[in-house]
């Protein structure tokens, strides 16, 4: 049966790493024999200037529809004037929100090519591989809407958890744990806020569940600090949707870029859609450069979480692997004696490689 894909290039750099993934996929297609169906929509900036609206209602339809979406970047100078309602930025949060994908995951995983790619020494960051569990359609970007008073004197944002909303996303985090070492993090500011308060009392209540898993508290603050100086003491980490935004950025510096990290916003269901890390990186938009990887592995993700194809999502991520390590790639990675290449070229070596029948294990 066919795949549905939605694909939303988005603004920026979106627009051209999104073919890279599409091109991948086209190649894992003809090599297994599936059959996807890829429908482009407009969303962010782009959707802005076409219909006047970050998400529209074409779009979040054909995602309704589709079996899985996947997403470039939105946002850009030119609508960062706009009000906060009819910005990019929106569209991504709403089409979030309706459709409930409220777990947003995204693994920290290096390349072994990229070892010396990181600013951080190479003791430091050699054994990590964790994953950040970013609870998506709730906390400080969904609070009581935002507003400006006292003539402009003041303004408020609010953070807003159900206890449901937090439940539902800490037991996914206990879900994942089990499936790997068995180690989970809870990451709040419980010394100051309330809704920390309740996190830690409903991580602490689910953990009864999951006696195999061994459950710390950690203050945010903290934790920033221990992620780049001792980041394989982390097997997963479940956090506020603010901090995990935070802190999934920063943990990218363990895999020598940005570019480098993908996640699958998810439920309860195989549907996702999938998304690079990064935004749309305007200082490199329309230069050729940008690192498709983040996006390339984020499809990768879509085949092993939403189509249940672990074997070519696997193929996918080898490819990678063995791309890094001849030393391709593009110019945000250092690699010693390696070459820089454009996104264009190092979406093509990707595709040959899955295409090669190599990694037919
Ligand atoms: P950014 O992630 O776009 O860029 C931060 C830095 O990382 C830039 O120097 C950029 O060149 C670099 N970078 C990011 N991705 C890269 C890649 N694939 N290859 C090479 N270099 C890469 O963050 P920003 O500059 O703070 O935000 C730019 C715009 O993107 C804003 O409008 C922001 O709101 C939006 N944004 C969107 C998303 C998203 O759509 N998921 C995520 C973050 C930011
Ligand atoms: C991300 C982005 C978004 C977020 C922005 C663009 C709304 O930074 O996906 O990490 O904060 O969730
Ligand atoms: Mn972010």
């Amino acid at each position: 049966m066919e795949k549905r894909i939605v694909l939303l290039p988005g603004d920026g750099i979106g627009k051209e790493i999104i073919y890279s993934a599409k091109k991948v996929l086209q190649v894992i297609a003809e090599r297994f024999n599936h059959s996807f169906g890829f429908i482009e929509k407009q969303i962010g900036g782009s959707a802005i200037d076409e219909f006047n609206t970050p998400l529209p209602k074409e779009t979040l339809e054909a995602c309704q529809r589709a079996d899985a979406v996947l997403l470039g970047a939105v946002g850009g100078p030119k609508w960062d004037s706009l009000p906060a309602e009819i910005r990019p930025e929106r569209g991504l949060l709403k089409i979030r929100k309706e459709l409930g994908l409220f777990a947003n995951l995204r693994p920290v995983k290096g390349f072994s090519a990229l070892i010396h790619a990181s600013p951080l020494k190479e003791e430091i960051i050699k054994d990590s591989d964790l994953l950040i569990v970013r609870e998506l359609t709730g906390g400080l970007y969904f609070g009581q809407p935002s507003e400006r008073r006292n003539n402009g004197e003041a303004v408020v944002d609010t953070l807003y958890y159900e206890k449901n909303e937090i439940e539902r996303i800490v037991e996914k985090a206990f879900q994942f744990a089990q499936m790997r070492k068995k180690r989970l993090t809870s990451v709040d500011k419980a010394n100051v806020l309330e809704s920390s308060k309740m996190w830690r009392e409903i991580v602490n209540e689910k953990s009864k569940n999951y006696p195999d898993v061994t459950v710390e508290h950690m203050y945010v603050d903290a934790a920033s600090m221990k992620l780049i100086t001792n980041p394989s003491s982390f097997d997963v980490i479940v956090t506020e949707n603010m901090f995990g935004d935070i802190l999934s950025d920063e943990a990218s510096v363990l895999t020598g870029s940005l570019g480098m990290l993908p996640s699958a916003s998810t439920r309860s269901d195989s549907f996702g859609l999938y998304e690079p890390v990064h935004g749309s990186a305007p200082d490199i938009a329309g230069k050729g450069v940008a690192n498709p990887l983040g996006m390339i592995l984020s499809a990768a993700l879509m085949l092993r979480y939403s189509f249940g194809l672990d074997k070519e999502a696997t193929i996918i991520e080898e490819a990678v692997n063995e791309t890094l390590i001849e030393g391709y790639h593009t110019p945000d990675l250092q690699i010693e004696n390696g070459k820089i290449v454009t996104t264009d070229e190092v979406t093509s070596i990707i595709a040959d490689k899955v295409a090669e029948g190599i990694f037919s294990k």
